[in-house]
């Protein structure tokens, strides 16, 4: 064998084994031919949280957490926010290529044809508390929709996994903006086919009494940029779930319900709605160093600030932070910024967060762009489910494409009772 291996000497049995790398990785299934005896099942790995566990080959997105760099498909993350709209990247994670022209118009069209959404879903959305949190709300749509398309069910036909990711793409704005128009109270606005995706979304969430409502372009295109920051970041918490629920072969529909359910939580992209709530805990620049010291003793944590992979800054929060001047000139400014500049300030000098590598994420940010458009900030995690079901159904579509899928099932170390005898109850003591 030649270099690309890596071998192991079990001081257990003295034996030896050659085990092969590639791509810088060991099969974790080779371990299995490592055995105390015959026996034994075989040596496992122990990853609960999949620190150091690759679970996908993908050709997706590209990340570099140490040197914080972010590729679609090659691109990186910075030329695709300057140049390219919600739409084309969308295009690019699903197919691999830039469209062209032809394309890319087929593509919108496609999508915006399928933006309608079924009477029985918007029934249902109608049907939950006004006060219900908007991604409770989602989830429970998009696990609807499953119901409504049976042919989701055929997961192995390529044509139909491919109008499932269009019906999705398209659906979850109508559901999103369905999801803020039922929290405020307002009725449905239906889709216009004469705006854009991100054009025809703020309709969806901000059109009145007008006849004919017009996005404001700055706006327009902040969304869009924002849209593509959030669009993929491979095999995160929910990216990961979208996979695990898909190699079962359950319809997109569901393994998106789950993803969305993984994206809710704080840890991830809930954090958004977090670092929001926290910044008007916090009330006012004077009370920074107070709670910063809260942090340090480990009673409080600060939302938008560490990051799993990246370990030096977050490309997306970068670009973020540079558009919400441009956003602030149209909307005003968030009145929480101060305190939130105040906080990275701090943060980003005090050696506690310096050392633990935690810099402010994408979701530190997006939130005051979000506030100073006036969303509430429940809907803010809403927003970050709309763009990345786009990573999700292309994640899931580059898995069903694998020749070899095979159903997820992790082991586990037992830590339980040995075998013991049932007793009966009324030999049993408290
Ligand atoms: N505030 C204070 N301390 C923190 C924070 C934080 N936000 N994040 C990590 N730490 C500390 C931990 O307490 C730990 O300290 P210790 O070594 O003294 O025990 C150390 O930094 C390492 O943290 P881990 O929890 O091991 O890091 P992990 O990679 O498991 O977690 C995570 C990453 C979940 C993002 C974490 O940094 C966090 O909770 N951040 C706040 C929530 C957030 O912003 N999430 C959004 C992430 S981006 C996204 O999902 C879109």
């Amino acid at each position: 064998m030649g270099s690309d291996s890596l071998t192991i000497v079990d001081n257990r049995t003295g034996q030896k084994y050659e085990i092969p790398i590639v791509d810088g990785t060991i099969r974790a299934i080779d371990l299995r031919a490592i055995k105390k005896d015959k026996e034994d099942f075989g040596l496992l790995t122990y990853d609960p949280a999949l620190l150091n566990t690759a679970t996908a080959r993908s050709a997706i997105t590209f990340l570099d957490g140490e040197k914080g760099i972010l590729r679609y498909r090659g691109y990186p993350i910075e030329q695709l926010a300057a140049h390219s709209t919600f739409m084309e990247t969308a295009y690019l994670l699903i197919f691999g290529q830039l469209p062209t022209a032809t394309q890319l118009e087929k593509w919108e069209w496609d999508i915006s044809h399928h933006t309608l959404l079924h009477t029985n879903a918007q029934k249902l959305i109608e049907s939950f508390r006004h006060s219900a949190h908007p991604m409770s709300v989602f989830i429970g749509a998009i696990s609807a929709l499953g119901s409504l398309y049976p042919d989701a069910r055929d997961t192995a036909c390529v044509e139909c996994r491919l109008l499932q990711a269009q019906r999705i793409i398209a659906k979850v704005a109508t559901i999103g903006a369905f999801t803020y128009r039922l929290n405020q109270g307002w009725p449905m606005n239906y889709p216009d086919d004469e705006l854009g995706y991100v054009g025809n979304y703020l309709r969806m969430m901000f059109r009145m009494t007008e006849h004919k409502y017009v996005p404001n372009p700055v706006l327009e295109r902040a969304i869009n940029v924002l849209f593509i920051l959030h669009a993929d970041h491979e095999q995160n918490c929910s990216t990961s779930t979208m996979r695990v629920i898909g190699s079962s072969q359950a319809d997109p529909y569901s393994a998106l319900a789950g993803a969305a359910a993984a994206l809710y939580g704080p840890l991830h992209g809930g954090a958004n709605e977090a670092v929001l709530l926290m910044l008007e805990q916090i009330g006012s620049v004077r009370n920074v160093p107070g709670f910063i010291d809260k942090v340090k003793k480990g009673e409080a944590k600060l939302m938008g600030f560490g990051h799993r992979v990246y370990k030096n800054f977050d490309p997306r929060g970068q670009i973020i932070k540079k558009m919400a001047h441009e956003v602030f000139e149209v909307t005003g400014a968030s009145p929480l910024q101060d305190i939130a500049l105040e906080l990275e300030r701090i943060a980003l000098h005090d050696d506690y967060f310096v050392s633990r590598k935690l810099y402010p994420n994408v979701d530190f940010y997006s939130g005051l762009i979000y506030q100073a458009m006036n969303l509430p900030t429940n809907i803010f995690t809403v927003m970050f489910a709309i763009p990345r079901s786009v990573g999700w159904i292309a994640q899931w579509m580059e898995m069903m494409r694998e020749d070899d899928l095979k159903i997820v099932r992790p082991r586990q170390i037992y830590v339980g009772e040995g075998a013991r005898d049932y007793v009966p109850i009324e030999s049993r003591k408290a």
